[in-house]
């Protein structure tokens, strides 16, 4: 299992500031999406056909595409090295939370997708755990239930599928020990990370961990994702987005900031009533 964060030196940085980004942020829009379909970007289709989706996830947390142009996207693009590292981060925090006990842990995971991040933090730990995964979406389920069984979690993980904003109760057989809503909150409204946030909390014990993260711009590429991916993020800082989770009742915030600057991964916990 790959743990090492990745980085980008500083003349790959320097190239990125001064040549790639001016580029695909400025050239026309049309010409991007003309030579990405050309090359068969298998990143593009899938961001075409659900902006930052959960099979667009996967594509860059593989890093092992087919196509040439994915190669130059996936391989070395800041956003899906970004995307590996809060992975990875995020694998740790939880696994480090299961393994804090008591077992089992139950996990409950809002806007799951195929749950890729919590099955493997799960089969990592050294204690039992066990998860219950939802999302809007069931198309990822299949592929998140071969997962699974690829881990050996079977019996483990329920996947549901429903909005999380209500009925989340009803999904549950027990309160969940810690909650990760991770590539949520960049595609929602501040109202609705609020929303989430609070029915999540609605089904959590005082003191419960919540895993969540922001966006900067430290990416470089906005443009290039608005016009060429159709990709519209609601970038915030730290304090913005723990000021929204403090509103619907989260508190005592731990930051923890992937080394590429494009995600901070936060943790905060239920306050008491
Ligand atoms: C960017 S994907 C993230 C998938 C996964 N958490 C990850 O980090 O790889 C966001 C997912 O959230 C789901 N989603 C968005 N709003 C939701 C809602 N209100 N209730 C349940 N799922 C939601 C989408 O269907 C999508 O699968």
């Amino acid at each position: 299992m790959n743990e090492a964060f990745e980085r980008k030196g500083p003349v790959r940085r320097l190239i990125k500031r001064m040549f790639i980004d001016p580029l695909a942020n400025y050239l026309p829009a049309g010409w991007l999406r003309g030579l990405l379909a050309f090359g068969k970007s298998e990143l593009a289709a899938a961001n075409w056909a659900d902006p930052g989706g959960w099979r667009s996830m996967v594509i860059s947390y593989d890093d092992s595409p087919t196509q040439v142009a994915d190669r130059i996207l996936v391989g070395s693009g800041v956003m899906a090295m970004a995307l590996r590292n809060r992975f990875r981060l995020v694998r740790r925090l939880l696994r480090d939370i299961i393994n804090a006990g008591p077992p089992p842990v139950q996990v409950l995971c809002l806007g799951a997708g195929p749950g890729r991040i919590t099955l493997d933090a799960m089969a990592s730990a050294s204690e039992e755990s066990r998860a219950t995964l939802v999302d809007l979406n069931p198309e990822a389920f299949d592929y998140g239930r071969q997962l699974a069984e690829q881990h050996g979690l079977s019996d483990r993980v329920r996947f549901c599928e429903g909005d999380v904003r209500c009925g989340l109760g009803k999904m549950l057989t027990e309160p969940p020990h810690v909650v990760k809503m991770i590539g949520l909150c960049e595609y929602l409204t501040d109202e609705q990370v609020v929303e989430i946030a609070a029915a999540a909390g609605a089904v959590m014990p005082a003191g419960a961990p919540i895993i969540f993260n922001n966006i900067t711009r430290r990416h470089g590429n906005d443009r290039f994702l608005r016009r060429v991916f159709g990709l519209h993020m609601n970038h915030r800082s730290v304090s913005a987005l723990t000021r929204l989770m403090a509103q619907a009742g989260f508190g005592d915030f731990d930051v923890h900031p992937e080394p590429l600057g494009v995600y901070n991964v936060i943790v905060g916990y239920r306050r008491g009533a």
